[in-house]
């Protein structure tokens, strides 16, 4: 008989000290980096509005240190943090009517690093004309301050997406939460949704009444046990999402889909409304999970509030800003022993080590679409993706991005036989995503008249009539 593997006995932990690396290709984001290089080419949330104050603010992203500033003229400035004179940071400088003024010899340098003053030399220096500072184009839209920190000649445009403007009144809330971990833990999670039913369900507290009163949970929907779990790639590989199906009661079945956007956006499907009475709604938030540097991370986003998300005001505007969001215990640091007794998302994936260790995973059918993220991330970062499909944007023509998150419910009576049931459910998920498919080549205007119409079609029409 073969002898057992040694690491897979009983009392084996002698046999599993050896730490493996972890995924540099995926993890490391610094510049020249392979994952940093593609992120780099898309516009990045590096603070909110309201962090840019009298004083300039020291961020740190994608490990480059940097200082963002509103000048006094209202313009956003993203500079290298280190003065090119003798290196003094420009955390301590003085903001001016144009531009930001070192502390230590009074440089002054306008946002694009443009050199406007030097005190201390002939007004006729060439130093004027042959020394830039660092400067990165950066602009500031809803409470987030965005910067582009690639090669200027790959500048892409603002991805416009059609939740930013529906419902009519929709307000975007900027807010941002800290993770003292690598960026891919956050932003896989999106996909591990499994986690929903069991982090946030009610294994640390007695009763779902007292996880939803203690914001453990979402909602009861949430609670009522396992999702089926599928997930499709979306924009020919430079987006996933996963589809979620849930029996809500005997007549009603409900379908989420949350959606990744390559490299690091996400657009989740509504956390608020009533999972029984969602006919079909957009995102509740757009959220970017960018890497401060390897070992730690910031999600900056909007929570979107409007009518049809905070339909039963659930949601409290007040409770969203920096390092806050008003969904969840758990999103950002609480005292330890809160954690420990009430954990959720920052205790779970920060715990997951600084970097997570692939390697020492051993993956289940659950963990199937954090395995497809890693491998469309490889797949973008090598070049060894097709083209980018998305509908093109169009604004003079009123044809922006379309997202893929979305919550619907259906009428899809209950079978008797409960696998039959499950595989009815897994049928009506694939039947929606071909909804929200072919709706992605539908004019912005009509696109949700469209879904509607064909989500009518799937179920007869029937909800409405059923309540
Ligand atoms: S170090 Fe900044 S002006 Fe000299
Ligand atoms: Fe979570």
């Amino acid at each position: 008989m073969a002898p057992k593997n040694p690491k897979q006995v009983p009392y084996g932990a002698y046999h599993k000290t050896r730490m493996p690396a972890y995924d540099p290709e995926l993890t490391e984001t610094g510049p020249g980096t392979p994952m940093g290089e593609y992120m780099r080419r898309f516009w990045q949330p590096v603070c909110l509005s309201e962090e840019l104050t009298d004083v300039p603010k020291a961020i740190r992203i994608m490990g480059e240190d940097l200082v963002a500033f509103r000048d006094r003229s209202g313009n956003i400035g993203v500079l290298q943090r280190h003065c090119s004179h003798r290196g003094t940071s420009l955390e301590y400088g003085i903001i001016q009517p144009k531009g930001i003024r070192c502390c230590y010899h009074g440089w002054v340098y306008d946002i694009d690093g443009t050199i406007l003053e030097m005190p201390a030399e002939p007004k006729d220096s060439r130093i004027y004309e042959t020394v830039y500072h660092g400067a990165y184009p950066a602009f500031e839209r809803s409470g987030l301050v965005f910067a582009y920190m690639g090669p200027p000649e790959e500048k892409p445009e603002f991805p416009e997406y059609d939740f930013l403007h529906f419902p009519v009144n929709n307000r975007l809330v900027a807010c941002s939460n800290v993770y003292p971990c690598n960026w891919l833990q956050t932003y896989e999670n999106t996909m591990d949704h499994i986690h929903a039913a069991l982090l946030h369900n009610n294994m640390t507290v007695e009763s779902v009444d007292q996880a939803i009163k203690s914001g453990l949970t979402f909602s009861d929907a949430f609670t009522s046990g396992m999702p089926i779990l599928d997930w499709e790639r979306t924009r020919n590989g430079h987006g996933m999402c996963f589809i979620a199906g849930r029996r809500v009661n005997d007549d009603v079945i409900w379908v989420r889909h949350s959606e990744l956007v390559f490299p690091n956006a996400t657009h989740v499907g509504s956390l608020f409304s009533s999972a029984h009475e969602a006919r079909h709604t957009t995102v509740c938030m757009t959220r970017w999970h960018v890497p401060v540097d390897d070992e730690n991370m910031i999600i900056f986003g909007w929570r979107h509030f409007n009518e049809v998300i905070d339909r039963y005001g659930d949601g409290r505007e007040e409770d969203c800003g920096v390092d806050k969001i008003d969904f969840l215990d758990g999103q950002s640091v609480r005292p330890y022993d809160v954690g420990q007794r009430a954990p959720g998302d920052y205790e779970a994936l920060a715990g997951q080590r600084a970097i997570a260790v692939h390697a020492l995973e051993n993956p289940v059918s659950s963990d199937a679409g954090v395995f497809m993220c890693r491998r469309l991330l490889h797949e973008l970062v090598r070049g060894e993706a097709g083209p980018d499909t998305s509908r093109p944007v169009n604004e003079d023509q009123g044809q922006t991005l379309h997202s893929f998150g979305q919550d619907s419910t259906l009428r899809m009576p209950l079978h008797p036989d409960l696998e039959a049931d499950e595989q009815a459910i897994r049928e009506m998920e694939r039947k929606v995503y071909a909804i929200m498919a072919d709706a992605d080549a539908v004019d912005s205007a009509d696109r949700m008249a469209f879904i509607l119409a064909r989500l009518d079609e799937l179920d007869g029409g029937m909800l409405d009539a059923a309540e």
